[in-house]
């Protein structure tokens, strides 16, 4: 699957929350990506959720950018998709505590956007299925930074990053033998 494909979905879907707000989303989607073994529906539903909060999270006005670009990992090919924001950011006690099932973070400056707290919850899930990487750091200079990478789908002559570590295993065995 090219990554590109639920992203773009995702973004169609929710053009008109981000002008409601006068949110500029900007795109920046590599054309040269890996495949990647995926499912359409539940990366378009992650990308949802993200872009959502980005929108939700980010004071009128705002920018968020949306990437996507071939990026390797621990020697496995894959893509990474990252959401920028211009928005509240996260504080470090809130970061410890968005995943959790039903949390709202305390930050102030967008009150009225409303949500249940499972967005985060559901996605670190999604990509936990694909066997990806999911992190959310601060932006510079202001907002948040979402990055989630995918493995690349093993073909012929090249190798994904879990056989990668399904080789790494069986050469420790191999030694320990
Ligand atoms: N891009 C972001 N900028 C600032 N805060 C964020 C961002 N994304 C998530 N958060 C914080 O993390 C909390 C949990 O996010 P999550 O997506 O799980 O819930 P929600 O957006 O509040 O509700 P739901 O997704 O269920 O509609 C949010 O309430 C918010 O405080
Ligand atoms: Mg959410």
């Amino acid at each position: 699957m090219d990554l590109n494909l639920p992203v773009n979905q995702a973004l169609q879907g929710l053009r008109m929350l981000a002008d409601a707000k006068d949110i500029v989303i900007e795109t920046r989607l590599a054309s040269d990506l890996p495949a990647v073994d995926g499912d359409v529906g539940r990366i378009c539903q992650l990308t949802a959720n993200l872009l959502a909060n980005a929108i939700k999270f980010t004071p009128r006005g705002g920018r968020v950018l949306i990437s996507t670009r071939p990026v390797s990992h621990r020697g496995g090919p894959g893509v990474e998709l990252t959401i920028d924001d211009t928005g509240i950011g996260i504080s470090p006690e809130d970061r410890q505590k968005i995943y959790n099932r039903f949390y709202r973070g305390k930050q102030r400056g967008t009150e009225g956007e409303k949500g249940t707290g499972l967005g985060l919850a559901i996605c670190k899930e999604i990509v936990n299925h694909h066997r990806g990487l999911l992190e959310i750091l601060p932006n510079e200079p202001t907002g948040t930074s979402v990055r989630v990478w995918f493995p690349a789908c093993a073909a012929d002559g090249e190798t994904s990053s879990s056989n990668v570590q399904t080789i790494c295993l069986h050469t420790a065995r191999a030694n320990c033998a």
